[in-house]
């Protein structure tokens, strides 16, 4: 297998975000009465705010909502989560991503971002990261969330592979799901990818230099 290309997901990913997600959905299901745990919450890994809505609101029993009252809760969590993300540093991201981000490139390989999220960019300012890749695709780039493959679609091309020559990293179903139909070779990180069947499974973003290296051609 010819492999020259890996995109990344973002959240849960290079970054412990899916933490603040979970801990900012919380609130706004706390003040709209909604049930709402990190179980709860695995459904939301991958997918658009606005998806992520419509998910929580699926255990909502007040009087139906408009779209100008959904927008609002959206901005309020979006609040939230930004407040969240100004605590990030180059510190925040794990010395085990940094030291896989340098061997994959050292072994040639093009890398992408492939992130759901419009504060994408922003993450990867506070974080030092912008300039460990060669393409960015972010939430503010796509009409179709995963598990529809265009983000992932949209990375290789701008990486000018195809995609059978790509490789995505993913901790969601919806996003191993998105690499599958997408035609890329799909690599599960952590537990909650594993019900999607990923062609290749890891628990820890150090195992992937051993893994990938044997494939570049
Ligand atoms: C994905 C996260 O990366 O981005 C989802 O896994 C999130 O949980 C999505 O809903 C959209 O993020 P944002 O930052 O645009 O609200
Ligand atoms: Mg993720």
């Amino acid at each position: 297998m010819n492999i020259r290309g890996i995109l990344f997901d973002l959240d849960g990913v290079l970054i412990s975000t899916a933490r603040l997600h979970y801990l900012a959905w919380k609130e706004v299901a706390n003040q709209l009465h909604i049930p709402f745990d990190e179980a709860e919450n695995d459904r939301l890994r991958g997918i658009s705010r606005e998806a992520s809505l419509e998910i929580l609101l699926e255990r909502y029993r007040g009087p139906a909502l408009t779209p100008a009252q959904k927008k609002l809760w959206m901005d309020r969590k979006n609040q939230l989560y930004r407040q969240m993300l100004q605590d990030l540093t180059p510190a925040s991201v794990a010395p085990d991503v940094s030291s896989a981000l340098r061997k994959l490139r050292a072994a040639g390989f093009r890398l992408a971002l492939g992130s759901s999220s419009k504060n994408a960019r922003l993450i990867l300012a506070r974080t030092n990261l912008t300039d460990q890749f060669d393409a960015i695709v972010d939430g503010t780039e796509i009409t179709h969330t995963k598990p529809d493959p265009e983000i992932y679609l949209l990375a290789a091309s701008r990486l000018a592979l195809p995609p059978s020559s790509c490789a995505v990293v993913e901790d969601a179903e919806t996003g191993v799901a998105a690499a599958k139909a997408g035609g890329m070779l799909s690599i599960g990180l952590g537990p909650s990818a594993a019900p999607a069947r990923p062609d290749l499974q890891i628990r820890s973003i150090s195992e992937l230099p051993d893994l990938l290296v044997h494939m570049h051609p």
